[in-house]
């Protein structure tokens, strides 16, 4: 590992400094320091088995938080345990090698996950990885929720992909085929099919496109590409469709920052951390700032985070009187879930893209202000001014100042993430606009992993600790010319038995549509409950929500659908949920014989119609 010359340069600053700055950082780092290994702790607290705060959750299984009320995040969701993973298996890189046998846990975890059928859909057609959340006894969760979140996949395949990497470095190529590879190929074979359908963004609220997802799809894919190879393995889909994603992704530039939505019907600036959180997880530190990538160094990234951070500048009263320094930061300006408070891990990602961006610019030795980025320069060094600069000899260059500055910026973002931090170190999700207090959800593990990745990337910047592996980000040049292309290669999905999944799992399915006329009231809702695991097995509770999407005053429809084993059968009944939260149910119980597999590539469907068998339960009065 040769040492950044940057890193050098500001190290030396830190011991000479003679403005008082050097004293504060190493103060920072410090308190830094203390705050990991308590966040690092909190993650293995939320961890299965034996995490103190995960009890009942399987070996492998990341808890999101141990609240189980106000809000109830006693879950694992794909997301949250991909980016926590990144950060363990990226400490297991740096010499933390104890850390191996629970990278493996989680990958025999997820092998398992996979063949979970879901209300997303179910292994066999790919649908159900597309399932945001699990509960920590690795079993489906019927509850209504905003379904699919396809970054997941994409997520688990960069994870587990930086660990296969580092099997394969280490000559254990069997382990990297016949363990992970399975488990990847699925999740990239999903990413291949499914980048082009609409999502639900990493927020669990808007449904379209996520700059998020599709930035965190393009990665996996060419770092899929990379690992499928040296596996011998067929990459062709990925290779079709990467350049496609990267197309897709210019989209969401609007020439003054990344729209973090597209496609989607409510009315938002777009604004919003989402942006900023895929710069981060997409950094590659062999990466130039190409603004194709987004990377944290590029003039649009940088743009983006200036508007970004200015957006909440008005927004929370923590923040008055902070124009031109550091600012707590949020999801989205909009924000009211909790009260729409900053967030812990959206706060420490301002810093840590900044930091990565200090590791491209020492890497190159080199920096370029463009008209695009000065903006964001002229925040905390007003004289900033477009030009290209690159370091002097003797450490008092504009470079060394400019990157000096942006060090003791990113520093202020950690800064006030510490100081609305409680002295116990506990990291909960969000802190109070108007006092800083901790509210929502506490001990969230993606602060605490965000902590952690923030404190490599500060150390990767300002020392020569290692930097995250690179993913072998293409250069900008590399965009496609011309209209952007919608396609998908429709995948094959098996049950990743060398990685523990179950053998026998992952059995052929049946889309089956459901529908019912049911004439309904505002407020009155149509469930659909039955006799197996996917209908919820009677269990009120687990009956599946049907969507109105469909309703109309010719005809009261209500479906849902609903992936089957072929060639089952199963009973089962529709459910009238009232606006009390009482349930009427049908007073008939219906037979459906599930057909047996299609030869259709991308599997079978089937359609029942039906019409709701009384009590209505309501008067007429009430139906619109
Ligand atoms: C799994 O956990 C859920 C939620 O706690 C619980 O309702 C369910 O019964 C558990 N299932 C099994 C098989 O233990
Ligand atoms: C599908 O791809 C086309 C071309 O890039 C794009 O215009 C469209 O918005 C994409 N749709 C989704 C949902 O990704
Ligand atoms: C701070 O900046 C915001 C926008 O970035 C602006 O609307 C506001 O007037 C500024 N406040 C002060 C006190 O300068
Ligand atoms: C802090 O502000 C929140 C609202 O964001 C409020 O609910 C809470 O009571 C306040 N706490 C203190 C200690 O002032
Ligand atoms: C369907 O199931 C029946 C009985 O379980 C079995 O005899 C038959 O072979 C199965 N058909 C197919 C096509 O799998
Ligand atoms: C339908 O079957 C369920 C489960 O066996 C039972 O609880 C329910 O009473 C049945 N409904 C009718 C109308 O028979
Ligand atoms: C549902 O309603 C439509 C429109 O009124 C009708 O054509 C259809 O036959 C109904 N389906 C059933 C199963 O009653």
């Amino acid at each position: 590992m040769i040492l950044r010359p940057l890193a050098a340069a500001v190290a030396a600053l830190s011991v000479c400094g003679a403005d008082g700055r050097s004293f504060l950082r190493r103060d920072l780092a410090s308190r830094v320091e203390t705050e990991t290994e308590i966040a690092f702790q909190g993650v293995l607290d939320n961890l299965g088995p034996d995490g103190s705060k995960a009890p009942g959750a399987e070996p492998g299984i990341i808890v999101a938080s141990p609240s189980t009320e106000d809000p109830n995040y006693f879950y694992t969701w794909t997301r949250d345990a991909s980016l926590t993973f990144k950060m363990i298996v990226d400490e297991f890189l740096h010499g933390k090698s104890e850390l191996q046998p629970i990278i493996q846990d989680y990958l025999k975890a997820q092998a398992i996950l996979q063949t979970v059928s879901n209300p997303s859909g179910a292994l066999s057609s790919g649908r159900g990885l597309g399932e945001p959340k699990f509960y920590v006894n690795e079993t489906r969760f019927n509850g209504n929720w905003g379904r699919p979140q396809r970054d997941g996949p994409a997520l688990r395949a960069t994870a587990l992909i930086t660990y296969g990497n580092w099997l394969l470095d280490s000559g254990d190529e069997d382990e990297a085929r016949d363990q992970v590879w399975p488990v990847v190929q699925n999740d990239l074979n999903y990413v291949a099919q499914y980048w082009n359908d609409t999502t639900f963004d990493l927020w669990e609220e808007v449904l379209g496109s996520s700059f998020f997802t599709t930035a965190a799809q393009h990665r996996s894919l060419i770092e899929g590409i990379a690992f499928g190879q040296a596996l011998d393995q067929d990459v062709s889909a990925y290779e079709s469709q990467a350049p496609n994603i990267l197309c897709h992704l210019q989209t969401y530039w609007n020439g003054e920052y990344v729209v973090a939505n597209v496609g989607i019907q409510q009315q938002r600036s777009g604004v919003d951390a989402n942006t900023v959180l895929a710069s981060i997880a997409t950094f590659d530190p062999e990466a130039t700032c190409d603004d194709a990538l987004f990377q944290p160094c590029s003039a649009r990234a940088l743009a983006n985070l200036k508007v970004y951070v200015d957006s909440f500048r008005e927004t929370y009263t923590l923040n008055r009187n902070a124009n031109g320094t550091a600012a707590a930061t949020g999801r989205y300006a909009e924000d009211v879930y909790y009260g729409g408070n900053p967030w812990y891990l959206t706060t420490l990602a301002v810093a840590e893209q900044i930091y990565d961006a200090i590791q491209t610019w020492s890497s190159l030795n080199s920096l370029t202000i463009t008209d695009l980025d000065l903006p964001f320069w002229q925040d905390f060094y007003p004289s900033a001014a477009v030009g290209t600069y690159t370091p002097g000899d003797d450490g008092t260059s504009t470079f060394t100042k400019l990157v000096d500055a942006a060090l003791a910026y990113a520093d202020a973002f950690v800064s006030i993430a510490l100081k609305y931090t409680p002295a116990s170190g506990a990291l909960a999700e969000q802190y109070s606009r108007e006092n800083g207090t901790a509210v929502s959800a506490r001990d969230l593990t993606w602060s605490y992993a965000s902590f952690v990745t923030m404190r490599a990337a500060r150390l990767s910047a300002t020392t020569d600790y290692p930097q995250v592996p690179s993913w072998g980000a293409p250069s900008g040049d590399e965009v496609p010319e011309g209209a952007c292309v919608a396609s998908s290669v429709i995948g094959t999905y098996s049950p990743a038995t060398g990685a523990g999944a179950p053998p026998g799992s992952g059995g052929c399915t049946v889309l089956v549509t459901f529908n019912v006329n049911a004439s309904t009231f505002f407020g009155e809702n149509i469930y659909l409950s039955g006799s197996s695991v996917d209908l919820g097995e009677w269990r009120t509770g687990d009956a599946l929500a049907m969507s109105a999407s469909g309703y109309t005053d010719a005809r009261p429809l209500w479906s849902a659908e609903v992936e089957l084993p072929a060639n089952s059968s199963v009973v089962y009944h529709y459910l009238r949920n009232e606006p009390d939260g009482s349930w009427l149910y049908e007073t008939t119980n219906r037979t459906l014989d599930v057909p047996v597999c299609g030869n259709m590539v991308g599997g079978s469907n089937a359609t029942v119609e039906d019409a709701w068998v009384g009590p209505v339960g309501t008067p007429p009065s009430k139906l619109v």
